[in-house]
């Protein structure tokens, strides 16, 4: 039998103590399936008097996560304290440098670092794994990195981010407001106390730029992403999209287009009988349409201590029996640079929610404005304003009614410069609503 494998692990939270456990309940079965025994010898976290619940007496400690990240006693870093900068960017900078195997979970510091990163580890000859850092449980690195290597890759999109996928569900089931739905996701652990990071996109911009990478065997490029949160998400907006046949869901894309690479993170409009309409609560998922294959939709668990663990431990099972892939499926020099496509040039069919004042010419203007700028639309519709009172006849004259329009494939520059036309013919009360409509199969 091989020599054990020893892993120091920075960071004992959520993700650190569960992978803990695992290693620690599991220990046969673990042998068995790596090849050797994978012993947790030394950890590092903030503080050393805390109550983790797991078992720590045979296990060294450093206060500091780099010098556990250089240390002799260690095969594999295991970076589980999150942070793009600081002692996460720090202690896996120094692991390879040292020669350490690294498997980190840390999103952001592969959006913001991944290429550098994967260059260190080839210099140094070691694995930089990263399963767990985009869509938690589900083992989609793996799949795009090795599985579908006999592809080529058009489109990956995903639903990335659990926390903005519980909420819309319940607004959905429910006809819950945003608010009242946060304010749960927070009670229930699913959203931290400040939310903006999940419900405003970024998280799942993050691990949009890794899978973009990985698609398209391109540098990483965080920054190009354009980014839309769903917090603008009403219950009217959900309720016309179940009426026209979508459900509305916030979608990761990146997609090859004539221009370059387009990466997008905005609440979507998806056919209600696409796999992916079909992903609620909690859940993620991932589909790649790859030129050979088709469609591929992974879907399960993209966060939670024991499940992110799970896709850590493949990680280190992989470097335990010596399987290695180039950290972004192909070398770091091998990569090409990222060719942004710009959103206003992006096509697709667009859900359009005004408010429109009864007035005379009011819907001419708008078909006008939509017509000028080449915009067919499939459909129209014109809801009932809300009657505010009991009193009979009083329909409220002058109020603006809701107005839906779903628009023919289109481009964003031509909708946005329609909608400032329409604003500035006085026509509508508020600032327009509009989602993006995703081609599905
Ligand atoms: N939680 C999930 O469901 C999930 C899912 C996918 C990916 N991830 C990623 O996994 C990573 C860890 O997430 P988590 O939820 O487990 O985080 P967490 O519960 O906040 O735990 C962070 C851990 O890092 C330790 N730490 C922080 N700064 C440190 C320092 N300077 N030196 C040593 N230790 C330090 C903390 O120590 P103390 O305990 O002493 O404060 C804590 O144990 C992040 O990159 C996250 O994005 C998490």
């Amino acid at each position: 039998m091989a020599n054990d494998l020893r892993l120091g692990v920075a960071g004992l939270g959520t993700v650190g103590t569960s992978l803990v456990r695992i290693i620690q309940n599991k220990a046969h079965a673990l042998e068995k399936r790596c090849g050797r025994r994978v012993v947790v010898t030394a950890v590092s976290a903030r503080s050393r008097d805390k109550d983790r619940g797991i078992d720590l007496c045979d296990t060294e400690w450093f206060d500091d996560p780099v010098a556990l990240a250089e240390s002799d006693g260690i095969d594999v870093f295991v970076e589980l304290m999150g942070g793009d900068s600081g002692p996460a960017e720090d202690s896996v900078r120094a692991a390879l440098k040292a020669g350490k195997h690294v498997v980190t979970a840390n999103k952001a510091l592969l959006a913001r670092h991944g290429v550098e990163l994967a260059r260190s580890a080839e210099a140094s000859d070691v694995s930089l794994n990263y399963e767990a850092a985009v869509a938690g449980g589900i083992p989609i690195v793996k799949t795009m990195r090795e599985s579908l290597a006999g592809n080529d890759v058009t489109r990956v999109y995903g639903i990335l981010n659990g926390t903005c996928n519980y909420i819309l569900t319940r607004m959905e089931r429910e006809g819950l407001a945003f608010a009242e739905c946060l304010a749960d996701a927070q009670r229930l652990g699913y959203a931290e106390a400040d939310p903006t990071f999940d419900i405003e996109g970024f998280d799942a911009a993050h691990k949009l730029a890794i899978l973009t990478s990985l698609a398209f065997g391109c540098e990483i490029s965080a920054d190009s992403i354009y980014v839309e949160g769903i917090t603008s998400i009403t219950t009217a907006d959900i309720q016309a999209a179940d009426e026209l046949g979508y459900r509305i869901k916030l979608l990761g894309v990146a997609q090859r287009t004539d221009t370059g690479i387009e990466q997008r993170v905005h609440p979507t409009m998806v056919p209600r009988s696409s796999a992916i309409a079909r992903i609620d609560g909690v859940l993620n998922a991932v589909a790649v349409d790859g030129d050979a294959v088709g469609e591929v939709v992974l879907a399960g668990p993209g966060a939670g201590g024991n499940a992110t663990a799970s896709a850590v431990l493949a990680d280190i099972a992989d470097i335990s029996r010596g399987d290695r892939a180039p950290t972004l499926g192909k070398p770091a020099d091998e990569l090409e640079p990222y060719v942004r496509a710009r959103m206003r040039k992006h096509e697709g069919g667009y859900y359009i929610r005004l408010s429109v004042f009864d007035r005379p010419g009011a819907f001419a203007t708008i078909a006008q404005e939509m017509a000028a700028h080449n915009i067919s639309l499939e459909s129209i519709v014109q809801r009932r304003r809300a009657i505010k009172s009991d009193a009979p006849g009083d329909s409220h004259p002058s109020e603006p009614a809701p107005v839906i329009l779903i628009t023919y494939e289109t481009t964003e520059e031509a909708i946005k410069e329609a909608l400032a036309a329409i604003d500035a013919k006085k026509v509508i009360a508020d600032k327009p609503q509009m989602i993006r409509i995703e081609k599905l199969t």
